[in-house]
């Protein structure tokens, strides 16, 4: 018996660990980070709740995300929302001081409350197993089933931007520039190559489907618009942002 248990061990021991397999992410994900990532479901149901999240869900990730953007998101995370997940603990409206300046009342930072995104990084092999373990994550599938985008309703910039920012006032919340719209959500300039199409226009058609309590509008955007506004932000993430700086 106790020959039998110490093949076992052997045989436990000289096995290579699998490299870059799924089990190997889901490890990762357990371990480093369940803590602050809800990775099971479902989003805050109430306002308390939602107010208490301090890192975006994960537990649909699969539907949401493009994997190459995980991969090198993971190794060298930047911050994807310009006042943080709880945008009510670093902003607020700007002073309206004159007429003139009426138009420009969106959301202001509050300045120095706001520190760089501190995020843990991962190797590019951590990296390549955690995307894949993410991209297990399946949650809403019913969600982006019927979602398909038609490449057919493009727009060219100045479209899209008429229609993101004056018909539907998306840039209230949501910056297209570095810098350049509103804090409340996340920068969109960069959303063609993080999201992927289908989860696009789910969450932009309905928000609430994947956030119950989240602070974006049920739009009602027409459908002919909501294909040209995807098509718009898959356009816009093409521009190099960096060129201007
Ligand atoms: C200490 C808390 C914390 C830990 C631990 C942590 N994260 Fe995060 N993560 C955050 C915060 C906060 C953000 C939001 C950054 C932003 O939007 O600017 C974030 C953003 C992300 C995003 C982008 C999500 C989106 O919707 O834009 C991904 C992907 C991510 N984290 C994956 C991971 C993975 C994988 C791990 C474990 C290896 C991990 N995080 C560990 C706090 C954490
Ligand atoms: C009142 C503010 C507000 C308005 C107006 C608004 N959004 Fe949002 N939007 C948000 C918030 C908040 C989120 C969730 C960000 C997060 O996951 O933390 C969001 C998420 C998104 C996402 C998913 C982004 C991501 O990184 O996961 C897209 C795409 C999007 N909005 C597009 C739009 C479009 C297009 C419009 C106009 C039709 C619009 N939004 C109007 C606040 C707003």
């Amino acid at each position: 018996m106790k020959r039998l248990l110490f093949l076992v061990a052997l045989i436990g021991f000289v096995t290579p660990a699998p490299v870059g397999a799924g089990e190997n992410g889901s490890k990762i994900l357990q371990n480093r980070c369940a803590k602050c990532h809800d990775l099971t479901g479902p989003a805050p149901q109430t306002i308390r709740k939602l107010w208490e999240r301090d890192a975006p869900d994960l537990f649909y990730a699969g539907n949401k995300f493009r994997r190459e953007w995980l991969v090198e998101w993971l190794q060298k995370p930047v911050r994807v929302r310009p006042a943080g997940v709880n945008y009510l603990r670093t902003i607020n409206s700007a002073p309206v001081r004159d007429a003139e300046e009426k138009d420009k009342n969106y959301d202001v930072l509050y300045g120095a409350v706001l520190r760089p995104l501190k995020h843990l990084s991962l190797k590019p092999a951590e990296a390549e197993a955690t995307a894949d373990a993410l991209m297990d994550l399946k949650a809403h599938s019913d969600l982006v089933a019927g979602m398909q985008l038609d490449r057919n309703k493009k727009v060219d910039l100045d479209r899209g931007e008429v229609l993101f920012d004056k018909v539907y006032g998306c840039l209230s919340c949501h910056q297209i520039e570095p810098g350049f719209g509103g804090y409340t959500g996340s920068e969109l300039y960069t959303a063609g190559r993080r999201l992927q199409p289908a989860f696009m226009l789910s969450y932009i058609k309905r928000p609430k489907n994947w956030d119950p309590k989240i602070w974006m509008p049920n739009g009602n955007v027409k459908p002919d618009d909501l294909q040209k506004i995807v098509n718009y932000l898959i356009l816009l993430s093409k521009e190099d942002f960096n060129a201007a700086n």
